[in-house]
């Protein structure tokens, strides 16, 4: 059986990864600090899959521990999601955000060398592709001007994982650029557990509808598209999930890499924010009152990906419809009114 360390395996995308190798017969080592995740998530992906999950409370940027924990286990891959992911906070608190993003992925790398451990699987963004590129976006396309600091953390991730795996040739590293991942769990025991106002539409809406606020704010709707509302592609994150598995077992088929592959992680088809809204009330039979607001600085009108690189490589495409992930947020969301507390 192969061990995987997943680094912030506790957060919404990391648990739901989690459960997906256990599924598969993987190992999992999970490495986070809990700065944005509750150990909850991890008790409950073992009881929802009857497996057990070697966790450890470690802040990456210690690299002592990180060396203590691949000495206690052979790891086979990495895949590497640990890291701090709010856009507009990361404008405030700049330092706070390479500090914890550069710091914790260099003694990562610096840690997996000194234990012959050559794979890592790294959670990139399609905020890469920057401002200026025109969607769909692909892989090949030139990084654009990061939008915010964390933007500009993920760009510089890659950079260093694209120059080590030049250098060294033994190094494989898989970046996978997501679009809007959301949706929960099919069971409803785990999901997106935003710790203050949520930043993002999917857990606003689930927070409107639950009651928990009032109104969801519409950020603009004078954008060049169809409705004036701004559109993004949506992906379930259970086929998120799926797709790093999918990353996993191509990367640890992989004799040698001349350079870091990269695979944009999205269906292909954008939604707008009030078709999203429409959609959770279909899906769900609940009404989610809304205002529209001014445009929120720095939202793009539309993008979405060309996920066809993913489909001929790695065998990944996306299985579950817009209802689905209308139903899984809200079921989740309704179990648990106030998250994993
Ligand atoms: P999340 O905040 O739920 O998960 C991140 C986890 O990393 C948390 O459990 C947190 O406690 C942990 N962590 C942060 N810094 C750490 C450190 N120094 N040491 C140990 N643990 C640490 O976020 P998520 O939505 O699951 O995102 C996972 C990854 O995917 C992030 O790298 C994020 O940038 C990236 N990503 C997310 C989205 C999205 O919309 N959610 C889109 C594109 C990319
Ligand atoms: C989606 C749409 C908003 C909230 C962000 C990051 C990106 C990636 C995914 C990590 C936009 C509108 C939102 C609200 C609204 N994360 N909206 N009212 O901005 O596409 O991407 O998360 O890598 O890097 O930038 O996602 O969910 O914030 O917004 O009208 O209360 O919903 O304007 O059009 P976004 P989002």
């Amino acid at each position: 059986m192969k061990t995987v360390l997943v680094t912030g395996g506790a957060g919404y995308i990391g648990s739901h990864t989690t459960l997906s190798l256990l599924e598969k017969g993987f190992h999992v080592v999970v490495v986070d600090n809990l700065c944005n995740s509750s150990y909850e998530a991890i008790y409950r992906v073992q009881k929802l899959t009857g497996k057990s999950v070697d966790f450890y409370e470690v802040d990456l940027r210690h690299s002592e521990k990180l060396q203590e924990i691949f000495k206690q286990h052979v790891i086979s891959g990495v895949i590497h999601f640990a890291a701090l992911k709010a856009v507009g906070e990361s404008m405030e608190l700049p330092f706070a955000y390479y500090q914890n993003n550069l710091t914790s992925t260099l003694n990562l790398l610096e840690v997996m060398q000194q234990n012959d451990c050559h794979n890592i699987i790294f959670s990139s963004s399609a905020t890469v592709y920057g401002e200026e590129a025109i969607p769909p976006y692909q892989e090949q396309m030139k990084y654009g001007t990061p939008s915010s600091p964390y933007g500009a953390s993920k760009m510089m991730v890659e950079r260093i994982l694209q120059d080590m795996t030049v250098a060294s040739k033994s190094l494989h590293c898989v970046s996978l650029r997501y679009f809007n991942p959301i949706g929960a769990h099919e069971s409803g025991e785990i999901g997106e557990d935003p710790k203050n106002v949520p930043q993002n539409l999917m857990p606003f809406i689930s927070q409107v509808a639950v009651g928990k606020r009032d109104q969801l704010n519409v950020f603009g709707s004078d954008f060049p598209t169809d409705d004036g509302t701004c559109e993004r592609d949506y992906l379930h994150v259970m086929d998120l999930a799926e797709g790093h598995v999918l990353a996993l077992e191509w990367l640890l088929k992989q004799e040698s890499l001349s350079e870091m592959a990269v695979f944009n992680l999205g269906t292909g088809t954008p939604y707008s924010v009030l078709q999203i809204i429409q959609a959770f009330e279909n899906a769900n039979n609940i009404q989610v009152p809304y205002v529209i607001t001014e445009r929120r600085k720095g939202d793009l009108p539309a993008f979405w990906a060309d996920a066809s690189k993913a489909k001929t490589h790695l065998g990944w495409e996306t299985k579950r419809s817009l209802e689905q992930m209308m139903l899984d947020t809200w079921r989740w969301q309704m179990q648990n009114p106030n998250g994993f507390s």
